[in-house]
């Protein structure tokens, strides 16, 4: 469709109310991304990096403004609409993984397929090719703890590319890892943004991690302090 911003944040305000306290934590948020972009937000903890990329994502909502995703108000859809987009149109891959312990590789992968009532067998194709992907043919029929961490973020990602959504997003996805095996898992993403072209989001506080991103976004007492081009990526 004829969208060239894969995501825009108009005047978000999200506010949290503790005790008899109301915290503004993102106080007057704008800013766009274009489909394609790999973003890198950037900010010290604490400064509203994981509550922005949920906003995004329509995991949780804004007190105030508006959030257009792949040029869909997310207010504007209803509760089934917004379940259906999350689950379709935006993947998700977060710091500690979130693998289900019991299941196989292979099962962690296939997961939103089946909270989504659809047909395991059919896609067997698609999950080859995303094993192949990852790297991880040999490992499907492994369990998460028998992984290393480096590994089990693959499959993490790998879960995320099941249903081939336009925009990716991470939160804190290499601050487990060490900064060989992070470098590794950012390479990842990388090619997922150049050869299949989607979007990504990736919150981080390594200034190494975001050096792979297009551009980058940095965040300061709730409001923006920059966003610009990354000249320096590869
Ligand atoms: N549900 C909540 N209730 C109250 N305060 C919250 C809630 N979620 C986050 N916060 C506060 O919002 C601020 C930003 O949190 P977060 O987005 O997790 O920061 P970051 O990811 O940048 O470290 C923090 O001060 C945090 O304590
Ligand atoms: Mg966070």
């Amino acid at each position: 469709m004829g969208y060239i911003n894969a995501v825009e944040v108009h005047n978000v305000v999200k506010s949290y109310n503790v005790g008899f306290q109301k915290i503004d934590v993102l106080k007057n948020i704008s800013f766009s991304v274009k489909k394609g972009e790999f973003l890198s937000i950037m900010g010290a903890s604490g400064c509203g990096k994981s509550t922005l990329l949920y906003l995004i994502g329509g995991l949780d909502q804004a007190t105030k403004g508006t959030i257009i995703l792949n040029g869909k108000n997310l207010n504007k859809l209803k509760e089934n609409e917004q379940s259906a987009m999350r689950r379709r149109e935006v993947g998700f891959v977060f710091q500690f993984y979130n693998l289900v312990p019991n299941l196989t590789i292979e099962e962690n992968i296939l997961l939103p397929l089946l909270i989504d009532g659809k047909s395991y067998r059919k896609n067997k194709s698609k999950l080859n090719n995303i094993l192949k992907i990852i790297q991880m043919e040999d490992k499907k029929n492994r369990y998460p703890n028998e992984l290393s961490g480096g590994q089990q973020q693959r499959v993490a990602i790998a879960r995320a590319l099941l249903f081939e959504p336009e925009i990716i997003l991470a939160d804190e996805p290499t601050g487990n890892l060490d900064s060989k095996t992070g470098s590794e898992i950012m390479r990842l993403f990388k090619s997922i943004n150049k050869d299949f072209n989607k979007t990504i989001i990736q919150v981080t506080h390594s200034e190494e991690a975001a050096s792979y991103g297009t551009d980058i976004l940095r965040i300061k007492d709730g409001e923006i302090e920059s966003k610009k081009s990354n000249f320096k990526t590869g």
